[in-house]
């Protein structure tokens, strides 16, 4: 099966970014969102980031004007998915959302269509048993931010045919990423390390054996991450982390079990450098 459009929805952190390296891959794309401030925002990003690709000499001008053409930004779900050969889901962590995504897609691809969602840890086997097509479903989890990250994480669900997870790998490919195969779980494998890492960091903060900061001294200076658990945890979001946290704790039991801090953090809305506050403080930065 020859692959040449792919549709995007969803065009936020993770959907532009999607958007720019199909459209770099040569791919046609359309980007779809709800509404337009997200459409703009989107778009706005992926001009930037071409830009300064350019700016470094990375691209040509040319190629630029080239990659922007190829990518159709849309708020109309038939405009977007009705020759897609491939939709990619990237909207909202949130089952039910993603549930109905999905329904509504079904009433406009066309019959061949693969189907990619990009959640960071919820069933793949769930959202495709809502579809008419689930050996035509997979996860393929990106990684923040996705021009720059290099991998792709491929989840086959219950149903995924053999010939979708091939499709699914050589288009990873195409696209400039390295792949690994990975079978269904909650929080798939890289998430699941990183977030019980995570969690644990704040475990050890609220017992108060070291301060926030030298945490994340020891974890980047002992282990050479390039940033702490801690500080990491205000870049994901706080609210993301306890969503995955809790995701793996419903399903694998306790030894997954959210730290109580970063609940009391999340209820007292300081979610990390989006809302100013997390662990650490932005508002004077
Ligand atoms: N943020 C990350 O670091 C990260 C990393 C890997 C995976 N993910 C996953 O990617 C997905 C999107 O996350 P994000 O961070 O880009 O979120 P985001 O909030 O930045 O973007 C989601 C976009 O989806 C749009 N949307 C909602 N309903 C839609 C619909 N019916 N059709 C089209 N668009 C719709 C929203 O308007 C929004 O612009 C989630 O499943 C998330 O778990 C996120």
């Amino acid at each position: 099966m020859e692959i040449k459009r792919i549709c995007v929805l969803g065009a936020g952190l993770m959907g532009n970014g999607i958007a720019q390296v199909c459209a770099q891959a040569g791919y046609m794309v359309t980007l779809r969102d709800i509404e337009q401030k997200f459409i703009d925002g989107g778009m706005n990003t992926i001009k930037k980031n071409l830009s300064r690709d350019a700016e470094k000499g990375k691209i040509t001008k040319e190629q630029m004007d080239a990659i922007l053409g190829r990518i159709k930004p849309t708020l109309d779900i038939k405009e977007a998915a009705s020759d897609a050969d491939i939709v990619v889901e990237v909207v909202i962590e949130v089952m039910d959302v993603k549930k109905k995504v999905y329904q509504e897609l079904e009433t406009v691809v066309p019959k061949h269509c693969l189907f990619f969602t990009n959640t960071s840890g919820l069933s793949i086997t769930e959202m495709a048993s809502i579809t008419k097509r689930p050996e035509r479903f997979i996860g393929t989890h990106f990684f923040n931010p996705v021009p720059v990250m290099r991998l792709l994480e491929i989840i086959r669900g219950q149903q995924t045919s053999d010939e979708t997870a091939e499709i699914a790998k050589a288009w990873g490919k195409k696209i400039g990423k390295e792949v690994v195969m990975v079978k269904e779980a909650p929080a798939f494998v890289v998430n699941r390390i990183l977030c019980s890492m995570i969690n644990e960091a704040f475990f050890v903060l609220d017992e108060g054996l070291a301060t926030a900061e030298d945490i994340d001294k020891a974890m980047m200076l002992g282990c050479n991450h390039p940033i702490g658990p801690l500080a990491l945890a205000d870049l994901i979001g706080l609210d993301t982390q306890l969503r995955i946290s809790e995701g793996m704790y419903r399903e694998l039991g306790d030894k997954y079990r959210p730290s109580l801090l970063v609940r009391k953090l999340v209820r007292a809305g300081n979610l990390g450098r989006k809302t100013g506050r997390g662990v650490y403080d932005y508002s004077k930065k």
